[in-house]
C-alpha cells in the first residue's frame, strides 16, 4: 500500500522523485554474497506499490546485472525516476557518450533521468567527461547529470563545463563527514543531495550482534564501519537507538531513515534492499510524526558514535 513519501526535484531535473529511494546495488549479486533475481524484482515491485519512485543503480553493480534487472522491471514504464552511474576508465568525451549508450540499452530507456560519474579519479581532469554528458543531455539521452564521491574542488572543476544536478555521497548516523563541506557546497550551488549507505549497510536496522557474520563474497567486513576498531562503538550506539525505538513504539530502521531525511540539506535518502519485506519495512519510515525530541536524542547518540569514526575519505577505503 502506498504511503505518503515526500518528493523533491534534484537540481534542474523536471521530476518529483521520492525522498526515499531504492538502492539497487545488491541486485547485482557481486559484493553482496549472492542475490536471487526473483527477490530483486519483488523488491522493485514492493517499492512501486509503496510509492517509492526513485531507483538507483550503476553499471558496476554486478557488471550490468542490476541495470538489466531494473530495465526488466520497468519495461518502458515512465513513472519511475531512474538514476545510474558509470565509472570513468578513460576520461574522454567519447567514453562518456559511449557509457550513456550502454546504460540506455541495458535500462531500455530513451532518456535516463540522472546519470552520475560514479567516482572521481585522483589527479585526473574530468571536464572532457562532463562535456560528453552535456552533449548527451543536449541530445535528450539523459535529463540530469550527477557526480558521486566528489570533493567541492572536484565539483568546481567539472562545473566549469556543465551543470551538476545531484551529488551522491555516503551519509548516515555513523558517517556524517559530508556536513562539513560537501552539503553546504551543494546547497550553495542548488545541487540536489542523495545519501548512500543511509542505514550504515544494515547496522542501523539493529539486526547485527556484537560480532556480525556475512556470506562469502559480501564486501561489508572490509568497510570502515565493520572494522574491529570502529564496529564495537557502533554496536553500542545501535543498542541505545534500539532502546529509544522501543520506547517510542517505532521500528528502528524507520526512525533512522526519518532522521536522515530530516537533516538540513538532504534531498534523497537511498536505502538498499534485498527483498520485498525489507522495502516495505523501510517505506513505513514516513508514516506518522516523529517528535523533534526523539530526533534530538538520536542526534546525541550519533554525535557520540561519530567521535569514534575516523575520516578516511570513504567507508570502502577506495581511492581511484
Ligand atoms: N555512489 C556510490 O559510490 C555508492 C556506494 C554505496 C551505495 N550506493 C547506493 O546506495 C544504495 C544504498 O547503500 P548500501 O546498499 O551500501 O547500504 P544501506 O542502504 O545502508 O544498506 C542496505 C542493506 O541493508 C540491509 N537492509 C535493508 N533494509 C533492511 C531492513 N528493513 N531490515 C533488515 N536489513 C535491511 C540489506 O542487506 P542484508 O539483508 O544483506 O543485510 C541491504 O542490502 C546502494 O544500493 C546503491 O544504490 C552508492
Amino acid at each position: 500500500m502506498a504511503v505518503n513519501i515526500p518528493t523533491r526535484r534534484l537540481g534542474g531535473i523536471d521530476f518529483d522523485a521520492t525522498v526515499l529511494a531504492l538502492g539497487c546495488w545488491a541486485f547485482g549479486g557481486a559484493a553482496w554474497g549472492g542475490q536471487e533475481d526473483a527477490d530483486s524484482l519483488a523488491a522493485m515491485q514492493a517499492a512501486a506499490e509503496a510509492g517509492i519512485n526513485h531507483f538507483d543503480t550503476a553499471q558496476g553493480y554486478g557488471d550490468g546485472r542490476s541495470e538489466r534487472l531494473v530495465g526488466d522491471f520497468l519495461q518502458g514504464r515512465r513513472d519511475v525516476f531512474v538514476a545510474t552511474k558509470f565509472f570513468v576508465d578513460e576520461p574522454t568525451t567519447a567514453a562518456a557518450l559511449a557509457a550513456v549508450e550502454t546504460s540506455r540499452e541495458r535500462l531500455r530507456m530513451d532518456c535516463i533521468h540522472l546519470f552520475y560519474i560514479h567516482w572521481p579519479r585522483t589527479g585526473v581532469d574530468l571536464r572532457p567527461v562532463m562535456e560528453g554528458l552535456e552533449q548527451a543531455r543536449a541530445a535528450g539521452k539523459i535529463a540530469g547529470i550527477g557526480v558521486s564521491n566528489f570533493s567541492p574542488e572536484q565539483m568546481e572543476q567539472v562545473m566549469q563545463v556543465g551543470r551538476i544536478d545531484a551529488h551522491q555521497f555516503c551519509y548516515n548516523m555513523y558517517w556524517r563527514f559530508a556536513e562539513r563541506e560537501v552539503i553546504p557546497f551543494c546547497r550553495q550551488h542548488q545541487i540536489g543531495t542523495v545519501t548512500y549507505s543511509s542505514i550504515a549497510q544494515g547496522i542501523l536496522t539493529g539486526k547485527f550482534g556484537p560480532q556480525p557474520s556475512f556470506p562469502e563474497g559480501d564486501h561489508r567486513p572490509g568497510t570502515v564501519l565493520f572494522s574491529p576498531e570502529v564496529y564495537p562503538h557502533l554496536y553500542a550506539a545501535t543498542e541505545e537507538l534500539k532502546a529509544l525505538a522501543a520506547e517510542t513504539g517505532r521500528d528502528l530502521v524507520q526512525l533512522v531513515i526519518r532522521w536522515t531525511a530530516e537533516q538540513p540539506g538532504i534531498d534523497s535518502v537511498l536505502v538498499g534492499a534485498r527483498n520485498a519485506a525489507q522495502v516495505r519495512d523501510n517505506a513505513g519510515a514516513f508514516d506518522g510524526e516523529v517528535p523533534a525530541e526523539v530526533l534530538a536524542r538520536m542526534t546525541a547518540i550519533s554525535d557520540e558514535a561519530m567521535s569514534h569514526v575516523p575520516d578516511v575519505g570513504n567507508i570502502f577505503r577506495f581511492y581511484p
